[in-house]
């Protein structure tokens, strides 16, 4: 077999030219890199290639890279987070590795050992561990990338290949708290299809996305709401999993997320949202705040938006939310959809009787607060 990433191969050249670490309270979401960044070559005949840290900077590809014509490209994000003693420490990283895998295998690039590649980025995050940011909130956001990079235009799995991580401080999303946003629900365009490629996470899945986006915002609206085939099934909210809650007759709140059916992308927090929710309605481990186990119920299953609409006009819609890694838990107050406001309650805090104590444990992991095995030490 052909060599795989090897930590033992690594080198690193560290920069001489250490930029000075942003003021905090001015990071935007992805603007801003730390020095160093990851890079390991891969060739079909001679597989993957040596490890290297080196100073961030531009990388050099011919312009006949496949990456470049037919979008041979797949991304993750992560976040490392630095505790008060000064740990610090990554959420679910093997999580992002399977997934990296996964969305490799779809577009005819390159796997490799995902925990080869999570010691490596520890060293990397290592080495630039000062870039994070020292206040709560703040995290390190990686983005571990894959790209093709042979330079022919046919279009075929590329023989050569380049996977690269680099690190950004980012914020939280939300500075003054959590402030509920406004979805248009998108009809006119559809983010994935059946046998498509909207369960994988590759770049070309994003960029048909931003005309929807910027449609809109031109209507008002902060995010769309991609609304799936003719009964306008919920799939996702913009780039993020969509979540919803319902009070029913008896009594029972239910927390609902459409299934994993090859159109949806397997968020990380979407999948740790599921599972402390039922761990909650199986009273392993209980949340305060959300409804007694008995009265709670979590499902996958498809949701459509007359459901939605009706609910909230019989007054059982309890809440709606989009979950992400680089905003965890993003509340919605409002959907346009069909030129009519869909109107969903939120709490004085923007959040919801669900989604506040599910966010409040979810983070209490993250930031080193809560103890779990969620919590992988760099
Ligand atoms: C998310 O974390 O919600 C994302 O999908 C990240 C985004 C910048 C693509």
């Amino acid at each position: 077999a052909l060599p795989d990433i090897e930590l033992s191969r690594l080198e690193i050249i560290q920069t001489k030219q250490p930029k000075q670490t942003p003021n905090a309270s001015n990071l935007v979401f992805g603007h801003t890199f730390t020095d160093h960044m990851l890079t390991i070559p891969w060739s079909a005949n001679s597989g993957w290639g040596n490890p290297k840290i080196q100073p961030y900077g531009p990388i050099s590809i011919e312009p006949s890279a496949t990456v470049l014509h037919y979008a041979q490209e797949l991304f993750e994000g992560l976040k490392a987070y630095r505790h008060p003693g000064g740990k610090v420490t990554l959420f679910r990283p093997d999580m992002n590795m399977k997934r990296m895998n996964t969305s490799a295998k779809r577009v005819a690039l390159p796997t490799f050992d995902g925990d080869a590649l999570v010691e490596l980025m520890k060293r990397l995050i290592q080495i630039d561990k000062h870039w994070i940011p020292d206040q709560p909130g703040y995290s390190l956001y990686i983005r571990p990338t894959l790209i093709g990079t042979q330079p022919a235009l046919g279009v075929a799995p590329p023989n050569q290949a380049l996977l690269f991580v680099i690190c950004s401080p980012v914020g939280p999303y939300y500075p003054e708290g959590f402030k509920p946003i406004a979805l248009y629900g998108t009809t006119e365009y559809s983010r994935a299809a059946p046998g498509g490629t909207g369960a994988f996470k590759l770049g070309a899945n994003y960029a048909p996305g931003v005309v929807a986006q910027k449609e809109a915002a031109q209507k008002g609206y902060a995010q769309n709401l991609w609304l799936h085939g003719p009964d306008h099934h919920i799939t996702e909210v913009g780039t993020m999993n969509t979540f919803v809650v319902f009070k029913h007759e008896n009594g029972v709140t239910e927390l609902v997320t459409p299934p994993l059916d090859g159109m949806i992308l397997p968020g990380i927090t979407r999948d740790s949202t599921l599972a402390l929710a039922r761990d909650h309605a199986s009273g392993k481990v209980i949340l305060e705040g959300l409804p007694e186990p008995s009265k709670f119920v979590v499902n996958e299953r498809p949701i459509t938006i007359k459901e939605v609409k009706e609910a909230a006009q019989r007054g059982s819609l309890v809440e709606f939310f989009g979950t992400g890694t680089a905003a965890v838990i993003s509340p919605v107050n409002k959907i346009g959809y069909l030129g009519e406001d869909i109107h969903i309650p939120t709490g004085p805090d923007g959040m919801g009787p669900v989604s506040r104590p599910i966010w409040k444990q979810l983070v209490g992991i993250q930031v080193g607060n809560i103890p779990s095995p969620w919590s992988v030490v760099v």
